[in-house]
């Protein structure tokens, strides 16, 4: 396989929002309790926070955390979450089946995520609440003082307020699964009620309104259309969600996860465009990409506990394990969301710790990267400035769920400012690898910085408890700069980060 690569900097797409890096934690599992937070830890802070978790919480570079929910937002008192730990309740987790014992809430979690240096994104319960309780959690996060719930705040130990910028407006409130789910149209008039109010307290809030729970949903278009014909005055964004596993074995399918990522993201700002119009707008729409992962769905199904009498406490729940080629589409989906980065301005990788997670932790023992850690972080760290619109001739092949896919994928950066240009490449080959040129003389005398690539000659390996290092990105030998030409080969099933500068 050979492909070509033109990158010029003045092809840009839009500005690399720092939002696009976000994450999700959500009460599911081990993800909070035993994952961020586990008092008897031996690397616990005085407030019972892993340090362990927190170092590499910073190393992935995650800008936005998405919280607390996720399916468990629907059916969550967010008050039970403040205030003395000894009085919380412990309430029955509809979604996943389990007892929540509230010992973290919104006061712990924004604490936390001081201590990450990440900014918090604040999902509301339009499944089993309404606009009052958003309005309640809105002034006790964000109202520095002199009322009820904001000096609530204050006595339990918070005098600044959590300044909390951007707001779910509920989680997938299109799918049936979720508490509260209705017809788009009752949602739409929950949310656009919810949204002004919330504007009543606080008009510089970014509001995010839900879209829906993937592409192959039976409402998926319409849901979106009447959503957004009923809240787009009142909204900044329209969420998206999906997730990517390989079916019966089709991996060339998998490794093209990214082609209906791409047409998710078409589809739903063609929408968003079309309701723009009918309202003779001037206001884009941006996506929200909110959830988005690859996830084994079909391989945790029978997980699930049941029974009157059987709610774990943070039970094992969807603690994926990834492999190589997990990695590999992970990155192209990355690739996607950088595309597009005039329309999805904010994202969040679903999720962080344990639950379909690119770290692991075992409780009293170590915290680990899973093979999608390295993806992300490497992409967070070197993306900065413009994306930007890249030439692309690669040799395609048709795959069986996604159709169309070239066999090798790429976007660029540039940063203007510093001069640096991080190049982002997958082959999707499984068995042969692809020879790549890239001409770079319009990006001036530059020189090949570093490249880092991940691949395994086992594309299903993966780091694992007794071995956490087997996956990881090694320094591609093979890039080399000649006459404004870069070449690098790509190993099979493989993800590349290129620097240029
Ligand atoms: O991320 C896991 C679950 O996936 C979330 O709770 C839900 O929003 C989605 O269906």
């Amino acid at each position: 396989n050979r492909a070509h690569l033109t990158i010029d900097p003045y092809f840009t797409v839009g500005p690399v929002n720092r939002r696009l890096f976000g994450s999700f934690v959500e009460h599911l599992g081990r993800c909070v309790y035993d994952g961020i937070y586990e008092p008897g830890h031996p690397t616990a802070d005085d407030q019972g926070y892993r340090e362990d978790v927190i170092a590499l919480v910073r190393e992935l570079g995650v800008s936005t955390i998405r919280y607390p929910g996720g399916n468990f937002v629907s059916g969550y008192r967010w008050e039970d979450g403040i205030g003395p730990r000894d009085q919380r309740p412990r309430r029955l987790d509809l979604a996943w089946h389990s007892t929540e014992t509230n010992e973290v809430g919104l006061d712990e979690f924004a604490g936390w995520l001081r201590k990450v240096g990440s900014e918090l994104m604040y999902a509301v319960n339009l499944g089993t609440r309404g606009v009052q309780e958003a309005l309640d959690v809105l002034e006790y996060a964000n109202v520095p003082a002199g009322t009820r719930l904001s000096d609530l705040r204050i006595a339990n130990g918070v005098p600044a307020p959590h300044d909390i910028r951007m707001w779910c407006l509920g989680n997938e409130m299109d799918g049936a699964w979720q508490l509260g789910h209705g017809t788009a149209d009752e949602y739409a008039s929950v949310a656009g009620k919810a949204a002004r109010a919330m504007r009543q307290l606080d008009p510089d809030l970014e509001l995010v309104v839900c879209g829906s729970s993937s592409a192959q949903m039976a409402t998926f278009g319409s849901w979106e259309r009447t959503v957004l014909e009923a809240t787009y005055d009142e909204v900044d964004y329209i969420s998206c969600h999906a997730y990517y596993e390989p079916k019966d074995g089709d991996y060339a399918s998998f490794l093209a996860s990214a082609v209906n990522m791409d047409r998710f993201i078409d589809s739903v700002a063609a929408t968003a465009d079309h309701v723009k119009a009918e309202r003779r707008s001037t206001k884009t729409m941006y996506i929200s990409f909110d959830e988005w992962n690859v996830w084994y769905q079909s391989r945790y199904q029978g997980e699930r506990h049941t029974g009157l009498d059987d709610w774990p406490i943070a039970p094992r729940l969807l603690e994926n394990t990834y492999s190589a080629m997990d990695a590999v589409v992970f990155g192209n989906l990355l690739i996607s969301l950088l595309r597009h980065a005039d329309r999805v301005t904010s994202a969040s990788l679903a999720q962080l710790v344990n639950v379909i997670a690119p770290i692991m932790t075992e409780p009293g023992g170590p915290a680990w990267r899973q093979t999608t850690f390295y993806p992300f972080a490497l992409t967070s760290r070197l993306a900065r400035g413009e994306a930007l619109e890249v030439k692309l001739d690669s040799p395609a092949y048709v795959s069986a769920q996604h159709g169309e896919a070239t066999v090798v994928d790429a976007v660029a950066t540039h940063d203007g400012g510093s001069g640096a240009t991080a190049v982002f490449l997958v082959n999707r080959d499984e068995e042969s690898p692809a020879e790549i040129e890239i001409d770079v003389r319009m990006l001036g005398g530059v020189g090949v910085r570093d490249a880092w690539t991940l691949s395994d000659k086992d594309p299903h390996a993966a780091n694992t408890l007794e071995q956490q290092d087997r996956v990881r990105p090694a320094a591609n030998p093979t890039a080399a700069l000649t006459d404004g030409t870069v070449t690098i080969t790509l190993p099979p099933v493989s993800w590349t980060a290129l620097t240029l500068g």
